[in-house]
């Protein structure tokens, strides 16, 4: 379950994320389980307002006969009929209570196929169900060309060829684009992908015109005249193309095409040293902006709450739950040393990095990025540690590796702090985070000089 804020944090998230996937141009969006977490309403509302459709054939109100989105979408390419469908995997019992229902696959993809057959050349399935059972789909149905599957995990796929449905799948959080061309023709019969020597021709061709595109953009017809290097690209793009069309020429009289349709899939990696797109990259700072605001206050909230309880309790100027802490300012007069290596580390900036983005109010990312008793997500989030963090404990502090030593800094000879070790690290320094992380060697960087 989502607490209030996380609810409202997802929505606008979700808001943003709507907005940016208009702006690129998207057409059909296939509803999973997970979007409806916000309830129906506010799917409705995003769908409106950014001008998307949202298909899903099988998710149906209690009351009422008719889906609570359209079931496909009729959209065409060139000359080409496409049909666009949505199917909704099972949300386990994410939907209880919340006045509508998914009907298997079973029960109505073959009316839905039945209905689209006859208006289209053809037929692409958005699923949000698991492989497993979208392999089943593929098996029952070659009338189903392609099927996107989302929300899988799983990563990249290259398609697969399962009786004349292609299934294939992007890795999620918009890491990768896939990008599949196609080669459609009224055999509607896919053949062997195109022989690896066509591609890498037919991506060369891509790359140059890409170029040429760029060039004319920048420049003047007449500049471009006098401009060697476009002329360069000209005359690769004249040869390229003569290439391909013999390397056609010679498949076909090999037999080899026959008259099936083709396709080439590829995987682009969106790194971030890509440059940014302005207009979506305003769209997502504007977001990241406003779900910091929703956080920030509501962490404002709980700091009232239990600024409240506290003053029966309190005996230093933290918080309760972290009445054992010390914070980096009060090793200082002691361990000098310790202290000013420690503030040239990126530890001591760790808060003011998720500052710079916005994000210093996002649970998420704090726990990594402050100095608590424990890192554990559960119990942060139980003892309400996240949403009281002191200036002194911004950051990831002496204590987050020696642990809370506010008795030590009292009475230092009675209570010594403990020494770190790879477990400490491991808690933050995780495979998704830093893929990078060896211990002998990190160890190192981050050690306080001895006394
Ligand atoms: C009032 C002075 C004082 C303050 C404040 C103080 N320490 Fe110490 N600390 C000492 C002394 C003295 C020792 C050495 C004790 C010994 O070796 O018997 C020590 C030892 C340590 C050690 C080494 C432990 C070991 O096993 O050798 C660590 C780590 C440490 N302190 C961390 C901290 C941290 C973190 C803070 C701030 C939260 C802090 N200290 C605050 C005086 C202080
Ligand atoms: C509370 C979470 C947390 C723990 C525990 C933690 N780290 Fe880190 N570490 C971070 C974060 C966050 C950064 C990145 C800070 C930034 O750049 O803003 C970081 C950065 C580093 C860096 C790069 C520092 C630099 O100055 O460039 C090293 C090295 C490192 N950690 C090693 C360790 C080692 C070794 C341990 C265990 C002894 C450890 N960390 C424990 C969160 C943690
Ligand atoms: C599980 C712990 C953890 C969580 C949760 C976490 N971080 Fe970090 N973060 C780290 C560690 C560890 C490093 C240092 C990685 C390294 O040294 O390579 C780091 C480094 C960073 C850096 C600087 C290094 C870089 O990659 O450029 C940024 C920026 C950052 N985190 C942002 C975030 C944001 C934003 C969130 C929330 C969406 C977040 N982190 C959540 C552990 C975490
Ligand atoms: C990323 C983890 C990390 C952080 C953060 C960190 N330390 Fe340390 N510290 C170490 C390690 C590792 C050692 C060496 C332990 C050993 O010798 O086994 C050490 C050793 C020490 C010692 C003992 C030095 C000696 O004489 O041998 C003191 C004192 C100390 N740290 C204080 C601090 C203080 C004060 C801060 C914050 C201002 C701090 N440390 C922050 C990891 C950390």
């Amino acid at each position: 379950m989502l607490t209030a804020t996380a609810e409202e944090a997802a929505k606008r998230t979700a808001q943003g994320i709507a907005r940016a996937v208009s702006a690129m141009g998207t057409r059909a969006v296939g509803i999973a389980p997970h979007d409806l977490a916000a309830g129906l309403p506010f799917l409705k509302q995003l769908e409106r307002e950014n001008n998307l459709s949202f298909l899903s054939m099988n998710l149906y109100p209690n009351r009422g006969t008719t889906p609570v989105f359209k079931p496909y979408l009729l959209t065409r390419a060139g000359t080409l009929k496409i049909a666009i469908l949505g199917l909704t995997g099972n949300p386990g019992n994410m939907l209880q209570d919340k006045g509508f229902h998914i009907l298997p696959w079973q029960s109505i993809l073959p009316k839905i196929l039945q209905e689209v057959e006859k208006q289209a050349d053809m037929i692409i399935l958005l699923s949000s169900e698991p492989r497993r059972v979208n392999e089943e789909i593929a098996r029952q149905f070659d009338t189903i060309h392609i099927l996107f599957q989302s929300g899988q995990g799983g990563g990249n796929q290259p398609p697969v060829n399962i009786n004349n449905t292609l299934l294939c799948q992007t890795e999620t959080r918009g890491k990768s684009v896939g990008f599949l061309q196609i080669n459609w023709n009224s055999s509607k019969t896919w053949g062997k992908p195109i022989p690896t020597q066509l591609q890498k021709e037919q991506n060369r061709l891509d790359r140059i015109n890409w170029q040429i595109g760029r060039m004319q953009k920048r420049n003047t017809e007449q500049a471009l005249a006098k401009n060697t290097q476009f002329q360069q690209l000209l005359n690769n793009k004249a040869q390229s193309e003569q290439a391909i069309q013999r390397m056609q020429a010679q498949i076909e009289s090999d037999g080899q095409a026959q008259a099936t349709c083709s396709y080439k899939n590829s995987f682009i990696a969106l790194k971030a040293s890509m440059p940014e797109d302005r207009s979506i990259k305003a769209i997502v700072d504007q977001t990241r902006r406003e779900v910091n605001q929703i956080n920030r206050k509501a962490q404002q909230k709980r700091k009232k709450q239990q600024a409240g309880k506290r003053q029966t309790t309190g005996n230093n100027k933290f918080p309760e739950p972290l009445q054992e802490m010390a914070g980096w300012p009060a090793c200082k007069k002691c361990h000098h040393e310790q202290t000013s290596f420690y503030l040239s580390t990126n530890h001591a900036k760790a808060w003011q990095t998720l500052a710079d983005l916005d994000q210093q109010y996002n649970p998420d990312c704090l726990l990594c990025h402050v100095t608590l008793p424990t890192y554990d997500s559960g119990q942060a989030q139980e003892k309400d540690l996240l949403s009281n963090i002191p200036l002194e404990l911004q950051g990831v502090g002496c204590e987050t590796c020696h642990g809370p030593a506010r008795k030590h800094s009292k009475m230092p000879e009675s209570v010594l702090p403990a020494k770190p070790d790879q477990d400490i690290c491991l808690q933050c320094h995780t495979d998704q985070r830093d893929k990078n992380f060896i211990y002998t060697e990190k160890i190192q960087k981050i050690r306080c000089p001895a006394g």
